[in-house]
C-alpha cells in the first residue's frame, strides 16, 4: 500500500525549532516559532490559567463526552469577550460560536463550511500566515492572493490590496487578520477597515476574520474593534478565534469559530452545519482548554488577573520592538528598522531575501522564518546588541 508514499520535508516553521534546539552555538537566537516568550526565553503558564485549571480539576466528576459545541459555557463566554457583553450582536443573539481544536481547527471548519456552501474562491492578502493556504485549500477551496504588504517599503500596499478586493463578487470570501498580522505585524487602520466594509457591502463578498492574537496589539476592546464593526455592518461574517496566545493554551488546542448569518435562523443553520462538519472530522473538541477559558471568563477575579497578565505580555512585546529600533538607530542601520516600532504583535518582516535568511541561520545562528519573519519575543537585553550587529552586517 505505502511503497510509493513520499517522505515529506518537516513543516517550515516547526522544522526550524528543531534545528534551533539541535544547534550547539551559545549565541544562537531564536526568532522563529510564533510563541510568546519572556526575556528568559520561557513560555510560562499564566497564573490565571493555573488557578482556573486547578478549579476545573477539582470540579471534574466525569470524562464523558462534552456537547458538540465544546465545554459548557465556553462558546457563550467567547461571544461575550469578542462581541462585547453590551453589544446588540451579543444581546440579540445574531452570532453563535462553536469550540474548535485551536484557531487551526476553526480555520479548517470554516474552510469546510465554505466548500459546502459552494464558494468560488477565498482571497488572502500576500503575504499571509504560512499555514493559511494548506489549511484552507485542504478543505477543497480555491485560494487566490492579492498584494497586501510592500516588503521593500515595510508598509501595507493598501491601493494594491483594495484594487484586488474590488474584483471580488458575491461568491467570494476575503480572509482578513483580526490584529497583529502574521507575518508582517502591519494592521489595517480603522479608516481602511471602513473602506473594506463599504466595498464588501457594494460587491457582496463574505468577510472572514482570523483572530489569533486578541489582546496582543492594543488591548482586548481595541483589538476586537474590527470584528465588532464588521459584525455590525455586514450581513454575514465568519471569525476564527484562537486562545493559544492570549491564554497561553497552545498545546490544549482551544479556539472557536464564530458565525453570523443574515438572520438568527440562518445563524442557527450555520451552527448546525459547523457541528455536523466537526462530527465528520474530529467529533468534538478537547474539553480541557475550553473548560479553563470558561472558568476564567466566568470569574471576575480570574478575568482581572488574566487581563493583567495579558497586558504584561503585550507591553513586553512592545518593549522588545522599541529595544530593536533603539539599538538599530546607533548603527549603520539608522532608521531602517523604525517600522518594527510601529507594528503590532510578535511578528515583523525583515526586508531580506531568503538567501540572507539562510545565511543568518547557517553563518550566525540567527533563526528567522523564510520570507524574513522574525518573532520579536526572541530579542532580549542580552542578545539585542549581538542581533543588531549581525543585521547591520547583512542589511546595511
Ligand atoms: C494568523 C494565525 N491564525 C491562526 C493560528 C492558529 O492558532 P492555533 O495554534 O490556535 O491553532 C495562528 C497560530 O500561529 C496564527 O498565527
Amino acid at each position: 500500500m505505502f511503497e510509493k508514499t513520499e517522505l515529506l520535508p518537516p513543516d517550515p516553521i516547526l522544522g526550524l525549532s528543531k534545528m534551533f534546539r539541535d544547534d550547539p552555538r551559545e549565541n544562537k537566537i531564536d526568532l522563529g516559532v510564533g510563541v510568546y516568550r519572556t526575556p528568559e526565553g520561557k513560555t510560562p503558564i499564566m497564573t490565571a490559567v493555573s488557578e482556573a485549571q486547578q478549579l476545573v480539576v477539582n470540579k471534574e466528576v466525569t470524562k464523558a463526552y462534552t456537547p458538540a459545541d465544546g465545554a459548557p459555557g465556553f462558546a457563550d463566554n467567547i461571544l461575550k469577550l469578542v462581541l462585547g457583553e453590551d453589544s446588540a450582536a451579543y444581546r440579540e443573539g445574531s452570532c453563535s460560536a462553536v469550540q474548535t481544536p485551536g484557531g487551526c481547527g476553526a480555520l479548517r471548519l470554516a474552510g469546510e463550511l465554505l466548500a459546502r456552501s459552494g464558494i468560488e474562491g477565498l482571497t488572502v492578502g500576500s503575504p499571509t500566515w504560512a499555514n493559511h493556504i494548506p489549511l484552507l485549500s485542504a478543505a477543497g477551496i480555491n485560494i487566490h492572493t492579492v498584494p497586501y504588504y510592500d516588503a521593500a517599503k515595510s508598509e501595507i500596499d493598501f491601493d494594491a490590496f483594495v484594487a484586488g478586493v474590488r474584483k471580488l463578487g458575491p461568491k467570494d470570501v476575503l480572509l482578513l487578520h483580526g490584529c497583529c498580522h502574521n507575518p508582517t505585524g502591519a494592521d489595517l487602520s480603522r479608516d481602511q477597515i471602513d473602506q473594506i466594509i463599504d466595498i464588501a457591502l457594494d460587491r457582496g463578498f463574505l468577510v472572514f476574520i482570523d483572530t489569533a492574537y486578541h489582546g496582543f496589539a492594543k488591548g482586548l476592546d481595541e483589538d476586537a474593534w474590527i470584528v465588532r464593526k464588521m459584525i455590525k455592518c455586514l450581513p454575514e461574517v465568519l471569525v476564527s478565534y484562537s486562545c493559544s496566545k492570549n491564554f497561553g493554551l497552545y498545546r490544549e488546542r482551544t479556539g472557536a469559530l464564530i458565525l453570523k448569518g443574515k438572520t438568527t435562523e440562518r445563524t442557527k443553520a450555520l451552527h448546525s452545519q459547523a457541528i455536523s462538519i466537526a462530527r465528520g472530522i474530529y467529533s468534538m473538541p478537547p474539553a480541557h482548554g475550553g473548560a479553563i477559558v470558561n472558568e476564567i471568563l466566568s470569574s471576575d477575579e480570574l478575568t482581572a488577573l488574566w487581563k493583567q497578565e495579558l497586558d504584561e505580555m503585550r507591553s513586553a512585546v512592545t518593549d522588545n520592538r522599541q529595544n530593536l529600533v533603539t539599538a538599530a538607530r546607533s548603527t549603520r542601520l539608522g532608521n531602517r528598522l523604525d517600522f518594527i516600532g510601529e507594528q503590532y504583535g510578535m511578528f515583523s518582516l525583515l526586508p531580506i531575501s531568503n538567501d540572507v535568511v539562510e545565511k543568518l541561520r547557517t553563518e550566525q545562528g540567527v533563526y528567522a522564518v523564510s520570507g524574513g519573519r522574525i518573532n520579536v519575543c526572541g530579542v532580549n537585553e542580552s542578545n539585542v546588541g549581538h542581533l543588531i550587529g549581525v543585521l547591520e552586517k547583512y542589511m546595511a
